[in-house]
């Protein structure tokens, strides 16, 4: 592009290095953010013409050149070019080519230090509420399968040891509970995403006359920034964001992680349906959980993302830096990948198929009523660290003789404490042990029904 035909071409005498514009360009990911550029543009245009600034002749024309634009855009009839540098400055070129002088006029008491903090702003305004709605959908699932799979009881792992029983729909309300903290978390982070930059200019401010508040009300923002600087050199919005995005991906994960392991045949506690698994090009017996090993994944990428913004961010000294240009695509990634596995994840948890008998098989073996003995013992007035020694002492018996503790005799058990009687039998079977825990949060199923009847509530 001719250093003439460029807005800022002004002061220089020699064309821009065409390396140089295709290495400070953006406009190939950042116009991704058209719709919230034309949108600002729109209000900032009214504004202008309302303070007297320029005409309101000149402010319709900038509207009706700026809906021509974008109704191009979307009809994919616009040709971006690397020269045109950023989605500012090829939508203004477009304006000023079709409507002339007062396309040149919009830009007047702005800079793309303010602009592009608006653009960020609006886009994630958006985008949030959509990740929360995925969230929401997400939600539902969970409960939908707690209720499904009510009464299932499975074994509890602490360090993927078999611990103690739980019940199945309780596992699954505790990744309804970590969603929805995410989803407070991303409404939290909205507050600060919706708050109006423009009028910052570059860095300082404006001398014309402008009225932000004016700007703030046309693009429903509840506040404006409080300072010019801060306004164009932060992006902690955007890096909290990814953080809160971050988690939920780890949420997934660590969910698509027992799902990987839950479906193995070593495990066999699960089944996910066809449709959401793949198969092997070699292996023909092969059915794999590639949606949950590439969810698990893709977490990285958005740590990375994370990484990577928090990185850019940290040397810079104010106030605007064109590291800042850094923070979309991270941005962009981490809001698509949490968007698709927000989708698909809802979508398989819909199609999984417990092993209810396998589970349940699972829950009683390796000891995991063992607390609930020593927790018996304590009822009968034995101090539990004593009551832990005991069943300690008896669940070593049992490895030497290849017994279970349900295998026991009273008399076997008597041997151990005199404390034991034959209502101890109450509490050895999973199921029993899972129904004493009662108590607030406890996995006991009448506790577990109360919980999901209040979230139903709500
Ligand atoms: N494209 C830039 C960004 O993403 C905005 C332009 C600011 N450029 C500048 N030379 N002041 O941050």
């Amino acid at each position: 592009m001719k250093i003439e035909d460029k807005p800022w071409g002004g002061r220089f005498s020699e064309s821009t290095d065409r390396e140089v514009e295709n290495f400070t360009a953006s406009v190939h990911y950042d116009r991704r953010l058209y719709r919230y550029d034309i949108e600002g543009s729109v209000a900032h245009a009214r504004m202008l013409a309302k303070q007297g600034i320029i005409s309101q002749q000149e402010a319709r024309a900038i509207r009706s050149g700026l809906g021509k634009i974008l109704a191009d855009i979307e009809a994919g009839n616009f040709a971006f070019q690397a020269g045109d540098e950023d989605i500012h400055m090829a939508v203004e070129k477009a304006l000023i080519a079709r409507i002339g002088e007062a396309g040149g006029k919009l830009h007047t008491g702005r800079s793309r230090n303010d602009q592009i903090a608006l653009d960020i702003r609006l886009y994630l305004r958006a985008e949030i509420s959509r990740v929360v709605g995925l969230l929401k959908s997400l939600k539902a699932g969970f409960i939908e399968l707690a209720k499904k799979e009510m009464g299932a009881v499975m074994p509890g792992y602490t360090h993927m040891q078999k611990a103690q029983p739980v019940l199945l729909s309780h596992y699954l309300l505790a990744f309804r509970e970590m969603f929805d903290r995410d989803e407070a978390r991303m409404l939290d982070c909205l507050k600060r995403v919706n708050v109006m930059p423009l009028g910052a200019a570059a860095l300082a401010g404006t001398g014309l006359p402008i009225d932000r508040d004016y700007v703030a009300r046309l693009l429903k923002f509840p506040a404006v920034t409080e300072n010019s600087i801060d306004t164009v050199s932060d992006r902690d919005f955007v890096a909290e964001f990814i953080f809160a995005a971050s988690l939920i991906m780890m949420h997934m994960s660590r969910f698509c992680e027992d799902l990987v392991l839950w479906s193995s045949g070593e495990f066999g506690y699960v089944e996910i349906a066809d449709a959401f698994t793949t198969g092997s090009s070699i292996m023909p017996q092969k059915k794999n959980p590639d949606v949950a090993e590439l969810i698990r994944g893709k977490t990285g990428r958005v740590y990375g993302n994370l990484v990577a913004l928090l990185t850019i961010l940290k040397g810079l000294p104010m106030t605007y830096n064109r590291d800042l240009q850094e923070d979309k695509e991270p941005l962009f990634d981490t809001v698509d990948t949490v968007a698709a596995c927000l989708g698909i994840l809802a979508a398989m948890v819909g199609r999984l198929t417990f092993n209810r008998n396998r589970m349940e098989a699972e829950a009683g073996g390796g000891f995991a009523t063992a607390t609930d003995v020593a927790e018996y013992l304590v009822m009968k007035g034995v101090p539990f660290r004593e009551a832990h020694g005991i069943v300690g002492r008896l669940v070593a018996f049992c490895i030497q003789n290849g017994k279970e503790l349900t295998g026991l005799t009273l008399k076997e058990f008597r041997n151990f404490d005199k404390g034991f009687e034959k209502d101890l039998f109450l509490s050895l079977t999973a199921r029993q042990s899972v129904n004493a825990r009662k108590s607030v949060g406890g996995t006991a199923e009448e506790t577990v029904r109360k919980r999901i009847a209040e979230i139903e509530r709500w």
